[in-house]
C-alpha cells in the first residue's frame, strides 16, 4: 500500500482521464492520494474528486504563485470547505521566490502564507507547504507560526543540515520524481540522511516525472519509482520502507 502524498488530480492534464489514472495507479499499488489545490477553483475540484473516489483526500489552499490572481470573497469562499470530512490538510501554501523576485510581492506571499497556517491552526489541519528558492525564508515564518497540526515540507528542496530544524517543527519531508534524478545530488543525500519516521513520497504529478521516464506527464502510478530509488539509497528492503511510508502519511493527515 502506497500513499501518494501530494498530487494534482485536478489539472487539466489529468482530471479529463482521472478514472483511468486512478485505476492504472491502483494496479501499481498506490492505494491512497492527496490531491491538493492551488487556488479556490482547484481546490473545489480537489473536494469534488475526494467526494467521488473513496481513496482520495483533498487539500484545500492558495499556492504562492497564485495569490496574485485571487478574487474578493474567494478565500473566504473557500474557508466554508475547510470542516468538509474528506479535506485533511490546508494546502498548497508557501513561499515561491524563484518566480518572484520583487519584494513586494515576496511580502505578499509571506502574508498569505501566515494567513493560511493560522486558518489551518484553527481547525485543527496539517499544512502542506510549498517553498522554492525560499527554504530559510520559509523556515523562519515556521518557527514565528508554528503548525500546530503538522505539516509537510512538500518535494523538500533545503539541504541535509536544514533537516534539523524541519523535524524540530514536527513536519514531515516529501520527496518525489527529482530524487530519481541522475544529477540530483541534495535530494539523494536527503533521501540518505532523512529520519525514515519523517519521511513521506509524493509524485507532484502531472509534474516532476521520475527518471527514466522525464519527458512525459507525470502520473501517480510512477510513485514506484520513487520508492525503489528510496530503497535503494536507504538500502532498506521495499516492504520495510513501504510499511512506514504508509503509516507516516496516515499519521500526517490523521487517517486510520
Ligand atoms: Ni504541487
Amino acid at each position: 500500500m502506497i500513499f501518494d502524498t501530494h498530487c494534482h488530480l485536478n489539472d487539466e492534464k489529468l482530471l479529463p482521464r482521472v478514472d483511468e489514472v486512478i485505476k492504472e495507479a491502483k494496479e501499481a499499488g498506490i492505494t491512497r492520494f492527496l490531491c491538493v489545490g492551488w487556488d479556490k477553483e482547484s481546490s473545489l475540484n480537489a473536494i469534488k474528486l475526494a467526494e467521488q473516489y473513496d481513496e482520495v483526500y483533498a487539500a484545500i489552499g492558495f499556492h504562492p504563485e497564485n495569490i496574485f490572481d485571487v478574487q474578493d470573497g474567494d478565500y473566504e469562499e473557500l474557508a466554508k470547505y475547510i470542516d468538509h470530512p474528506k479535506v485533511v490538510a490546508v494546502g498548497e501554501i508557501g513561499l515561491d521566490f524563484y518566480w518572484h523576485k520583487d519584494p513586494v510581492e515576496r511580502e505578499l506571499q509571506k502574508e498569505w502564507f501566515i494567513k493560511q497556517i493560522l486558518f489551518a491552526n484553527e481547525h485543527q489541519k496539517p499544512i502542506v507547504i510549498h517553498a522554492r528558492d525560499a527554504n530559510q525564508e520559509t523556515i523562519n515564518i515556521l518557527k514565528e507560526y508554528t503548525p500546530k497540526h503538522g505539516g509537510v515540507m512538500h518535494c523538500y528542496s533545503g539541504s541535509v543540515e536544514m533537516l534539523k530544524d524541519v523535524q524540530k517543527l514536527g513536519l514531515f519531508i516529501g520527496l518525489d520524481g527529482p530524487v530519481t534524478f541522475k544529477n540530483a545530488k541534495t535530494p539523494k543525500e536527503v533521501a540518505e540522511e532523512v529520519d525514515i519516521n519523517m519521511l513521506v513520497v509524493e509524485t507532484d504529478s502531472p509534474y516532476l516525472t521520475p527518471h527514466p521516464l522525464r519527458g512525459t506527464i507525470n502520473e501517480p502510478k510512477n510513485l514506484v519509482l520513487v520508492v525503489d530509488e528510496i530503497s535503494n539509497l536507504k538500502n532498506m528492503s521495499k516492504k520495510h520502507l513501504l510499511d512506514v511510508l504508509y503509516q507516516n502519511s496516515n499519521k500526517l493527515f490523521n487517517l486510520k
